[in-house]
């Protein structure tokens, strides 16, 4: 069966560094026979999760109507992840952070939904290199995160890209992120 991969990918900038590397990934990824869906977080409709717990009463992801609820099940059958943000006030953006919250719900009704399965994260940022940016932060919250998850890591891709067009030409950068296309796709494939 073919494997799919799930992106989400948090920048407000549809042509910005984090979208250009996002999708370094995926043509790594397409490249090698995996299925690709890229989710544009910025502009979804996704509330903050308000620890209502009816996940837990209701045994369902959420209660909350919103698109949230269209990402749940990609979530839940996805065969792995890439969480990509440009780092804001040190550490990955706040609509990347409002849709992890809410993977509250799912997580409450499996535990162990992520077990397994390869993640990996995509970060930029303007500041001159990963400790004074904070992108540091973002990878100490994946790393915990995945621990926490049960996944199995697959790698981070980091470096600075303030304006729109840097990724592009930093040609160490865009391998890095297409090996992590490649490593995911082998992850998956075995
Ligand atoms: C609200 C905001 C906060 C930012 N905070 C940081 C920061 O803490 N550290 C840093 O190095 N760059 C910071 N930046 C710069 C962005 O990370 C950088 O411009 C990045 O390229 C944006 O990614 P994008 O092109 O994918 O949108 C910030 C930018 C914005 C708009």
């Amino acid at each position: 069966m073919t494997k799919n991969i799930l992106i989400f990918e948090s920048s407000p900038r549809k042509q910005g560094n984090t979208a250009v590397l996002a999708r370094q990934a995926s043509e790594a990824l397409i490249s090698a026979g995996v299925e690709v869906e890229t989710l544009h977080l910025h502009g979804m409709k996704i509330a903050p999760c308000n620890h209502c717990d009816g996940c837990l009463r209701k045994k369902q992801y959420c209660v909350i109507e919103d698109d949230m609820q269209a990402i749940y099940p990609k979530l839940a059958a996805a065969d792995g992840v890439i969480l990509a943000s440009p780092i804001y006030w040190f550490t990955f953006n706040a609509q990347l952070k409002t849709c992890i919250d809410r993977w509250y719900g799912l997580w409450q009704n499996d535990h162990a939904f992520f077990k397994g399965r390869p993640a990996g994260a995509i970060m930029v940022y303007g500041d001159a290199d990963l400790y004074i940016s904070g992108g540091i932060n973002a990878i100490s919250t994946f790393e915990t995160m995945f621990r926490f998850m049960g996944a199995a890591p697959a790698g981070f891709v980091y470096g600075t890209a303030n304006d729109v067009g840097d990724a592009e030409k930093d040609e160490a950068l865009m391998e890095s992120a297409r090996q992590l296309g490649v490593r995911m796709a082998e992850r998956v494939s075995v």
